[in-house]
């Protein structure tokens, strides 16, 4: 049987928090049905966040409400404090994932607090969480480079995720937030967090700037990274990192993996139409450079 990797899909949160016009309620469950419809089990939904520095994730609690629930489908959103944890338990989630940073400034632009004030907020916002049963996800972001301040060490990488997993973390997702990493600098900053927590409680996250994010992915599996957060059609960003383009396209993702022989239980051309969906909805040609061969770019003909 072919091994399993587990893609975490990113887009209805990272993809759509970055849009200049806020994409409506029906149109984000909209494309979540789709992924689900397509195989996807992992989907970042939503984010409770302070909707006057991201006003695009305005909404969210109706989003949870109205996501398809199943067994096997699991959805999480961002709680940056207390506040945004209340709000995602009231609107029934079972998964939220806390965000911090290896970059102090990226820290402060981000959620106006420095590394250390956001540990300890997210400690508060655990304690809670964890004793309501809900499981948590920990990101550090900017861990291949900062907007703000360049190149990150990777000892400040695996000490801000070594902290987060003893808070209770169950997965470690490491941000390359504006895409700067290439195979090289993505093995330095993975060894030295693989030496304090295994590698399968870590997740990549790739931003594709510079073309380099499927590439950071090949070089993380040879690691032994089974986990990866992706965004349909390309989607996103991130609004306090300018120039950082979109999380790696899911659809790349998967025909990589299923090429290389691995199973990640998505419907490709499934996956495909749900891009399309969201295209239409957006007015925006795909990033997805297999959706592109396996279609031709039909994100302006009407989607399934
Ligand atoms: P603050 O201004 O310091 O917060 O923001 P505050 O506690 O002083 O509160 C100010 C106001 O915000 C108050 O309202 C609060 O009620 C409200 P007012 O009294 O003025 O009317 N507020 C909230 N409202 C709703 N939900 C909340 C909430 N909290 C406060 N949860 C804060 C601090 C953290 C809230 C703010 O900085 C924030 O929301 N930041 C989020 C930024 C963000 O979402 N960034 C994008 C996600 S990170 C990312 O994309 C990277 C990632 O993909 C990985 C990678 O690529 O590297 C994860
Ligand atoms: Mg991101």
């Amino acid at each position: 049987m072919s091994e399993h990797v587990k893609i975490v899909e990113v887009g209805p949160r990272d993809g759509l928090q970055n849009e200049k016009q806020p994409v409506s309620v029906d149109t984000r469950v909209g494309l979540i049905e789709r992924l689900v419809g397509a195989g996807v089990r992992h989907i970042e939904a939503a984010s409770f966040v302070s909707p006057k520095w991201v006003r695009q994730m305005a909404g969210s609690a109706e989003v949870m409400r109205r996501v398809p629930r199943m067994a096997n489908v699991h959805y999480s959103a961002l709680t940056p404090n207390i506040q945004g944890l209340e709000a995602a338990m009231a609107a029934g989630c079972e998964e939220i994932a806390v965000f911090g940073a290896a970059s102090e400034t990226f820290s402060q632009r981000n959620i106006n607090c420095s590394i250390r004030e956001s540990l300890e907020r997210f400690r508060a916002v655990m304690n809670v969480a964890l004793q309501n049963k809900l499981r948590v996800r920990g990101y550090v972001s900017c861990v291949l480079g900062c907007p703000y301040e360049g190149d990150i060490e990777p000892g400040k990488v695996s000490e801000v995720a070594l902290i987060l997993r003893e808070m209770g973390c169950h997965e470690i997702s490491l941000g390359d937030t504006i895409g700067r990493g290439n195979p090289d600098s993505t093995r330095r900053m993975l060894e030295a967090c693989i030496r304090v927590i295994p590698a399968p409680q870590l997740a990549g996250h790739f931003h594709d700037t510079y073309g380099m994010a499927i590439a950071n992915i090949v070089a993380s599996l040879e690691l032994d990274l089974r986990t990866f957060d992706s965004s349909v059609s390309g989607l996103g960003g991130c609004p306090y990192a300018a120039g950082a383009s979109g999380n790696v396209a899911t659809e790349d993702v998967v025909h990589l993996l299923h090429g290389l022989g691995y199973a990640t239980g998505i419907d490709l051309h499934k996956l495909i139409r749900a891009g399309s969906y969201i295209g239409s909805a957006l007015g925006r040609a795909t990033s997805s450079r297999a959706a592109l061969a396996v279609y031709g770019d039909c994100s302006t003909t009407s989607a399934a």
